[in-house]
């Protein structure tokens, strides 16, 4: 059965105080829907967010990895130290993570091995450029990320795997996927991974849609047959508007 799933990624925001804040706004909010949720803090608040959560129905997952287990990588996190401190669930191949530092569809298929050697779960990111889309090539480029970074991976594999389609012009930029152009890519998306690996997995997966979701939109966006959450930027750093889309469902 597809989850609904609304994960908030909170990027580079939130001290130790903002987080012990924002996490006891989180705790006073309702839940109508039968979503997950998932809160994504950086790495120095994980722990701290791990344990304050633990009696709640809010899962703290990390918002990146690296693929080695230990070793010479200075300033980076491996599968086992997440694993360490009780995190599950990694988020892995954002576009500012491509944009920013240089990763590759080859590097994070290396990093979806080894957070599942770890048996781990996945947000595995990925989405088109405006100049994707304005010259009608999303599709080719949301296909060829999919195949690059998870094609190689045995069916079995998929029950820890949660898509999340973010198209980057979408990204903190007010400006909305709309709620047809998410419905189309997400049908794309279940189509290509029905190619590959059949109807019962395509259909299984979850595929949360990213990129300027907000209370006033979120409805329309998730009442599309393929969309099954979302994956939120700038509206998970307000505990109100957070849970306003996580009861959206
Ligand atoms: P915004 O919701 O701020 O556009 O960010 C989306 C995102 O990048 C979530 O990972």
């Amino acid at each position: 059965m597809r989850k609904n799933i609304v994960a908030g990624n909170w990027k580079m925001n939130n001290g130790l105080i903002q987080t012990e804040t924002l996490i006891s706004e989180l705790k006073q909010q309702t839940k109508t829907s039968n979503a997950e949720v998932m809160i994504a803090p950086t790495f120095t608040n994980l722990w701290h967010a791990f344990q304050s959560t633990r009696q709640d129905d809010i899962e703290v997952v990390a918002q990146n990895m690296h693929f080695a287990e230990n070793g010479a990588y200075t300033g980076e996190v491996s599968a086992s130290m997440l694993k360490s401190i009780g995190i599950q669930t990694v988020i892995l191949g954002h576009s500012e993570r491509r944009a920013y530092f240089n990763e590759t569809d080859e590097s994070l298929a290396q990093k979806v091995d080894a957070a599942l050697e770890h048996d781990m779960r996945i947000v595995f990111c990925f989405g088109e450029e405006l100049s994707d889309r304005k010259s009608g090539n999303e599709e080719a480029v949301v296909e060829s990320q999919i195949k690059k970074a998870l094609f190689h991976l045995d069916a079995s594999a998929y029950k820890n795997i949660v898509l999340a389609y973010e198209p980057v012009w979408a990204i903190g930029t007010g400006e909305t996927a709309s709620p047809e152009q998410a419905q189309d890519m997400h049908a794309f998306i279940r189509k290509t991974l029905e190619s590959k690996y059949g109807h019962t997995i395509a259909d299984d997966m979850t595929i949360l849609y990213g990129g300027s979701v907000k209370p006033g939109n979120a409805k329309e966006i998730f009442s599309k047959p393929d969309v099954d959450g979302g994956l939120i930027g700038g509206a998970a750093l307000k505990a109100e508007d957070f849970y306003a889309i996580v009861n959206a469902f």
